[in-house]
């Protein structure tokens, strides 16, 4: 077990009072860190104590805390794994050696683009969660908002940790910069295209948590096999805290059609104004609202032929999630086979396989999504519906990489763009459905014992304690 600082001004196992210099920098930074935070963070909330669990140290027993905690309060620190002895480069053309506890200067550049990429995502997705408190289904998923929020805000003391520790002044200007961008605005937009995006309603929440925070997932996983070993040891713990990410989504979602699928049974219904009438959400909405959040989070991936991920896997910058699960290493003599667009249509070809790289993550984050789509509809299955949600075509609806300049069906069939735009409304979220979803979250449900009537009860509550728990003490 690493030796943790928790008594500190910023909680620590990574030895901040043995290099004062550093210390110093960052407790400068904390100060703006809050009044961000207190900003830009949940409206509303920020006085109420909330039951959140806090990290106070990296092994199994202390990083799961659980009290009561006002938010501003929250103990955000740094955590890294710890360190694997005599670890060595897993892949790429430098295999077998050290790792870096440095940087070394002719990856400076990439390497702090690598990580201001993956830490402006977290103070983003803050930033887009930040109304939903004011329109939640119960005081259980209020907290679990928060819980994420909270842990988001701590990836990204994380991350400029690094950049702090580790890039000098450039490393503190970006951290800086952090701060100030932010999620939909137009002249200082968040770096990446879904981080954007409006999330303004407890369904987006669900899928956002289950799509968007698992390329978090996978960007992770592909990061903790870096050559820098100071960004493997950090991401390896930030791992630990998304893994309650992906169950508010995937739980959340699960919950929301389980509910409608059980109304659909009880009162006999089918047609999608029938089960709206009934004030849940319908089976056809729900799988547009999957459609948009997968492909926008499709995107995060990159380019399905990239130079810049050829690189950063020869240099070791950064691998395949689990590398280990893999036979060959190196990658050199292999290709990669996938659908091209072709002077407007679609062809096969065969990429060599280290510029395949982001197509490679993306399968393992496909496949992913994919169990959890599984689990949605066993669970409609069992409720007696005929009804199956499916994740769309990789290729539809995408705005980065090469299919972004063709439009596609649901399939992933070419089609014209007038075709897309007249039937769009059958696959992505239609101003009535978002309309609709909103409708049904006027009202916030305050009181521990209720729920609201578009989605079931979960099956558990918080750290053995009971789903009406009273996980925020809200206004009292
Ligand atoms: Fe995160
Ligand atoms: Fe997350």
């Amino acid at each position: 077990m690493s030796d943790v600082a928790t008594g500190e001004r910023i909680p620590n196992n990574v030895n901040l009072a043995g290099d004062k210099r550093l210390q110093r920098a960052l407790e400068a930074w904390q100060p703006n860190y809050i009044n961000w935070w207190k900003e830009m963070g949940p409206v509303g909330f920020q006085e109420d104590d909330v039951f959140l669990r806090t990290a106070i140290s990296v092994d199994a027993a202390g990083w799961a805390n659980f009290e009561y905690t006002k938010m501003p309060d929250y103990r955000w620190g740094i955590f890294l794994a710890d360190a694997t002895p005599n670890r060595t480069i897993g892949f790429g053309d430098h295999i077998g050696e050290p790792v870096w506890q440095q940087v070394p200067g002719e990856h400076r550049n990439a390497l702090r683009r690598l990580i201001v990429t993956q830490a402006d995502t977290e103070p983003a997705s803050v930033e887009q969660q930040r109304l939903l408190g004011q329109t939640c289904p119960s005081v259980y998923d209020l907290r679990n908002l928060f819980q994420v929020n909270v842990e988001e805000g701590r990836h990204l003391w994380a991350m400029v940790y690094l950049l702090h520790s580790y890039f000098g002044r450039d490393g503190r200007e970006e951290a800086e910069a952090l701060l100030e961008r932010r999620s939909g605005d137009p002249d200082k937009p968040r770096i990446l295209g879904a981080f954007n995006e409006p999330c303004t309603d407890w369904l987006s929440f669900f899928m956002f948590t289950f799509f968007t925070d698992r390329d978090g997932k996978f960007q992770l996983l592909a990061l903790a096999e870096s050559a820098f070993d100071p960004l493997s040891r950090t991401t390896r713990f930030m791992l630990t805290e998304e893994a309650h990410h992906m169950f508010v989504g995937e739980t959340g979602v699960l919950r929301v059609v389980d509910r409608t699928s059980q109304m659909m049974r009880d009162h006999k219904v089918e047609h999608p104004d029938d089960v709206r009438k009934l004030g849940v959400i319908d089976l056809p909405t729900i799988q547009r609202s999957l459609n948009l959040w997968y492909s926008l989070s499709l995107d995060l991936f990159g380019g399905e032929i990239s130079s810049n991920a050829a690189a950063f896997f020869a240099t070791g910058l950064k691998g395949r999630a689990k590398e280990d699960e893999y036979e060959d290493h190196r990658c050199l003599d292999t290709a990669y086979s996938m659908n091209v667009v072709r002077e407007g249509r679609l062809a096969q070809d065969d990429v060599p396989l280290r510029n395949a790289m982001n197509e490679v993550l993306r399968d393992k984050y496909v496949a992913d999504c994919q169990r959890g789509v599984d689990k949605w509809n066993r669970t409609i299955k069992a409720n007696g519906i005929d009804f199956e949600l499916t994740l769309p075509s990789r290729r539809f609806h995408r705005h980065i990489g090469i299919y972004s300049d063709i439009s596609t069906d649901i399939q992933g069939n070419v089609i014209s763009k007038d075709e897309f735009e007249a039937k769009k409304s059958a696959w992505l979220p239609s101003v009535a459905d978002r309309a609709y979803v909103q409708s049904l979250m006027q009202r916030p449900v305050y009181d521990p014992k209720q729920m609201a009537n578009w989605l079931s009860a979960p099956k558990q509550g918080i750290k053995g304690r009971p789903v009406d728990f009273e996980y925020v003490r809200h206004g009292i």
